[in-house]
């Protein structure tokens, strides 16, 4: 199905034009379909059925309250890297025995907030965290449900700062440190094993690494059974990549699949932590060509939006697809597609071809993850508006931010 298609000429999110939106809402403006939102989730539990599964979105990936709502309507869990997160998920109407707290630098104030919440489990990450965990759980009375999170040393073929399963990486406890921690975990107050947890990386687009990483996690799971521990659930992460341009990921069925055939009879819960999987293609950031600038060496699309509102471009080189809002027939050139932001790196697009006007509407394509939820202010610009579609109807579920907002806590010295 498609969500965004165009319609006598004119790009559409669901049945709503986006030239509608741009004029009710202004750009630059991120644009959800929320039947592309349910669609996602739905399929990656359709994937899941006949196992026990928990989906726990991975909030960082879009973390507006309308969206988190919707799949928490759905019976979506969460997995959440702060205490920000959490909140958020609070207000959205997520539950927190339905959320697993990860994150290599978990604060005191976070882990204390995870334990009042309730949540699922925390990912632990370091001796040093399951120490401090341990002792604020028994202050308070409480006992932490914890996994440990390992890294299993998997190469996932992706953009290295997207990598996180190699041993060079910051995250998880090395493959062989893992078994004595957990046998101290074990005698730990305040700590109760509940499972084992692994995440190699984002933008994965085969499906042996995850294999290799849930074979090294299986080892271990058996390994620990002979000591007697026994675990509840295998937290696999997320990671599954998309189609930006011409990649083709493992469809669901075959992700999903190939996991579960190694698990084969196995009676284990597993949580998978998707997050760029379900809601990378449900959103665009719809913006305005500013100017056409025909310099000697190439030639430039000015657009209202930039680096500070979608990075990705700028921080990973990475490939958006670019369409023009309206169709124009003839006088295509080729464009970097540039925001007004002073820095070189102030990229969406690079050398496309387009038929475009001053004024023109564009649409950056599978923005919908990693997009508003990177968003910043840099050069005191106000972040753009996030704009749910809900069939024919357009739903504001984001202001755009006022610049007399980016400066309202900032004091002047006596
Ligand atoms: N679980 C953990 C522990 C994670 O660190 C992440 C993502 C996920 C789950 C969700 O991964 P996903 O299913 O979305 O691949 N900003 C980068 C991606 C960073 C991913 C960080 N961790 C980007 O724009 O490509």
């Amino acid at each position: 199905m498609t969500f965004f298609s165009y319609r006598e000429g004119t790009l559409c999110a669901e049945n709503v034009p986006l030239t509608e939106i741009a004029a009710q809402f202004g750009t630059p403006a991120y644009v959800y379909s929320r039947a592309a939102i349910e669609r996602g989730y739905r399929d990656f539990s359709e994937a899941c059925s006949g196992h026990d599964v928990l989906i726990c979105y991975s909030v960082k990936a879009s973390s507006n309250l309308a969206i988190l709502n919707l799949l928490a309507r759905l019976g979506s869990g969460f997995d959440i890297v702060s205490g920000g997160e959490l909140e958020r998920v609070l207000a959205a109407g997520g539950r927190a025995d339905k959320t697993v707290f990860s994150g290599v630098g978990k604060s005191e104030a976070e882990l204390r907030a995870g334990l009042e919440a309730g949540v699922l489990c925390f990912n632990v990450e370091s001796e040093e965290e399951l120490e401090r965990l341990a002792a604020i759980a028994a202050a308070m009375k409480k006992t932490a449900p914890v996994s440990l999170r390992v890294n299993p040393d998997v190469d996932p073929k992706t953009h290295p700062y997207i990598a996180t399963g190699l041993r060079e990486s910051k995250f998880g406890i090395a493959y062989d440190a893992a078994l004595p921690l957990y046998r101290k975990a074990a005698k730990l107050r305040g700590i109760r094993l509940a499972g084992i947890d692994v995440h190699i990386g984002s933008q994965i687009t085969e499906v042996e690494p995850f294999v290799a990483a849930l074979d090294r996690v299986l080892e271990f799971v058996d390994a620990l059974d002979a000591t007697g521990l026994r675990l509840e659930h295998l937290d696999l992460g997320g990671g599954l990549g998309i189609r930006y341009r011409d990649e083709s990921p493992p469809a669901l069925q075959t992700y999903v699949g190939s996991l579960f055939q190694r698990l084969g009879s196995r009676k284990i819960r597993v949580l998978f932590e998707p997050g760029r999987s379900l809601v990378g293609n449900t959103g665009l950031l719809l913006t305005r060509v500013e100017y056409l600038k025909h310099a000697p060496a190439r030639n430039f699309a000015v657009v209202d939006a930039a680096m500070n509102d979608l990075v990705r471009p700028a921080l990973y080189d990475a490939w958006h697809d670019v369409l023009p809002v309206a169709q124009r027939h003839g006088g295509a050139f080729t464009y970097d597609v540039v925001g007004p932001v002073c820095e070189s790196a102030d990229f969406l697009a690079k050398e496309r071809t387009l038929a475009v006007a001053p004024g023109d509407l564009l649409a950056i394509m599978s923005a919908g993850a990693y997009g508003m939820s990177m968003s910043s202010n840099y050069n005191s610009r106000p972040r753009p508006a996030e704009i749910i579609v809900d069939g024919s109807t357009p739903r504001l579920v984001r202001e755009r931010e006022l610049v007399k907002s980016l400066f309202a806590s900032e004091r002047l010295l006596p």
